[in-house]
């Protein structure tokens, strides 16, 4: 008998105004890593094809992944004469860059005073310095290249959760200042709906900008100081030599892995790190309703969750007459919406309450979209050498300030292959032990072997005929679990279910039509086809209907 294990989630029966939300042509995971497409592929949409790898190539440096952290890294060292070669599977930004919502921000969304928990005061100095510059880097990279992508120094407003308690305001507001940051207590949030006297915390000197306006500048860029990129063009096979390609090989000294989460079996750093799945919608504003700013509460601390849940929200520029109000939130553990009763599509209808409540002059959402990031362990990023490897290096450990994050991995990175001192290189150094991120290390760990009961625990039964056209589902068959989805023609596409990486079984995700696995962030399109790692295979196709 086939067993489809059934979403417990209740669908809510208040349905969001929606005026347009695309989903993209996007089979492969090409354009992008979700069927949603965010609000920066609205048209024109710069053209990220630069042409498919066709001829073996031996080169100084390899970069790997075309997001912002791959772009950077290229861009760095090409500046520095390297011979830089990069490529990417789909198209420059159809990773979680493309997904983004781009605040550059140095309010770190795990709290100062936690990283002086972790670490120390002058760890904490260091994030707040590394940040700062990285904002700064790209405002000047932007100004020097005369990259038109929106750019604008903003203010950023930090308040209260109101789970959260009231003293946590203030500790952060210290931790802040002793990191060196400008950072003042407000006593009332601009221009955000709350109750009067809800103070916040400013960080001044924050930025903004569409993101794939600034990716194609940074590309256009790249390539005009001597760099080359090859798009649809994967790399497998990844060794301290180089690469493959297209079946062509790209010999290397250096070799950048900056596909956002790391892409070979190296064992260790998918156990440092945990993919999150978080949502965003985008709403109309009439132009001067809001100033453009960063708005971000502290998170749910109710949620089940290790990484709390936050809202982000910020403005963007849209047509003459609207601005867009770009607002994020409702994460949770990629692969486990269900665990909390409310499904992956039932998270834009909480996120569309909240920003209602907040911000009443929002109109229709034009666009919805969720995207994955990758939590470390002790909140700092995986910048540096890969563990045991000499000219291998990784980026990867994003958390929410993936822009600043990512950025800075092309600046420590540039450093260490060009031999420069730089006071970062040790605090984001992938191999650092983080023994007092502890106990976060053991609940997220026990939610890793969690996953594996799925082999074990009876389920609800139902029919394949039970999944709709362009739907999908885990289906038990014998002692089998299978990735099963029906096209709209009515034909079923059926895969294995277990993750290829280290054998999780994976889980159906109805809002991005993909396969995602709950243990370390892998993502499968609807027919099976990788979207991300650290797995680097496709799923094993068994079956397809005629
Ligand atoms: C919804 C959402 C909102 C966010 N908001 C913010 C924010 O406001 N501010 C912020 O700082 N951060 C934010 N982040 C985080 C930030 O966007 C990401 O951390 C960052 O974009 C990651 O960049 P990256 O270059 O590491 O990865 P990616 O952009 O994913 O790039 C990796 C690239 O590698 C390619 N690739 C993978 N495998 C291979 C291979 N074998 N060969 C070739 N190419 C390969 C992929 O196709 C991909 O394009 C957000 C993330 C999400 C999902
Ligand atoms: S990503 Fe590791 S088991 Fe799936």
């Amino acid at each position: 008998m086939e067993t489809l294990k059934k979403n417990p989630a209740k669908k809510s029966d208040s349905p969001m105004p929606k005026e347009k939300t695309f989903r993209a042509d996007n089979e492969n995971g090409k354009i992008t890593s979700g069927e949603h497409l965010p609000v920066w592929f609205s048209s024109p949409v710069p053209n990220m094809d630069y042409g498919k790898l066709d001829h073996n190539i031996d080169t100084d440096i390899l970069v790997i992944g075309g997001g912002i952290a791959g772009l950077t890294t290229a861009y760095c060292l090409a500046k520095e004469g390297r011979k830089v070669v990069l490529v990417e599977d789909g198209f420059i930004g159809s990773g979680e860059t493309g997904r983004t919502t781009a605040h550059l921000t140095c309010a770190l969304d795990d709290r100062y005073y936690e990283l002086e928990k972790k670490f120390d005061v002058q760890t904490s100095k260091l994030a707040a310095e590394s940040h700062s510059a990285a904002i700064a880097w790209i405002k000047e990279t932007v100004k020097q290249n005369n990259i038109e992508c929106h750019f604008k120094t903003v203010d950023g407003y930090l308040f209260l959760d109101p789970t959260d308690k009231k003293e946590n305001l203030q500790l952060e507001l210290e931790a802040t200042q002793r990191a060196g940051l400008k950072t003042e207590l407000l006593k009332q949030v601009p221009s955000l709906q709350a109750e009067p006297g809800k103070s916040c915390i400013r960080f001044p000197q924050q930025g903004q900008f569409h993101i794939l306006l600034y990716l194609k500048g940074l590309a256009d860029a790249f390539i005009k100081a001597g760099g080359k990129i090859f798009t649809e063009s994967k790399a497998e096979n990844i060794s301290k030599e180089g690469a493959t390609a297209n079946e062509f090989t790209i010999k290397a000294n250096h070799i950048v892995v900056a596909t956002n989460t790391p892409v070979n079996d190296w064992v260790v750093m998918h156990t440092k790190q945990w993919p999150y799945r978080t949502y965003v919608i985008a709403a109309t504003v009439p132009k001067g309703k809001l100033p453009y700013a960063l708005w971000w509460d502290t998170g749910n601390q109710d949620s089940k969750w290790i990484t709390k849940p936050y809202h982000y929200v910020r403005l963007e520029e849209y047509n003459d007459e609207y601005d867009v109000l770009i607002s994020g939130g409702e994460d949770h553990r990629t692969g486990q919406a269900d665990t909390e009763q409310i499904n992956e599509e039932d998270r834009y209808i909480a996120l569309d309450a909240w920003t209602r409540l907040h911000f009443p002059d929002i109109g229709s959402i034009l666009y919805q979209w969720s995207g994955q990031v990758m939590e470390p362990i002790d909140s700092l990023a995986y910048i540096g050498k890969n563990p045991g490897d000499d000219n291998i290096y990784i980026i990867t450990g994003d958390s929410g300030n993936g822009m600043t994050h990512g950025t800075l991995g092309g600046l420590i990175i540039k450093d260490i292959i060009t031999g420069k001192e730089n006071p970062w290189i040790d605090m984001y150094n992938p191999s650092r032990i983080s023994l007092n991120a502890a106990g976060d290390y053991v609940h997220e760990t026990v939610n890793m072997l969690a996953q594996y009961t799925d082999w074990l625990t009876p389920e609800e039964i139902k029919q394949t005929d039970e999944i709709a056209p362009g739907q999908g589902g885990i289906i038990s068959s014998e002692m089998k679990k299978l990735a099963v989805y029906r096209d709209e023609e009515n034909h079923l596409h059926i895969c294995s279910a277990v993750c290829p990486h280290l054998g999780a079984i994976l889980q159906w995700n109805a809002d991005e039509r993909t396969f995602d696995c709950p243990l370390h962030g892998s993502r499968y399109t609807k027919l099976g086809k990788l979207i991300n790692g650290p797995a680097i295979s496709d799923l094993k196709e068994l079956a397809s209907s005629p």
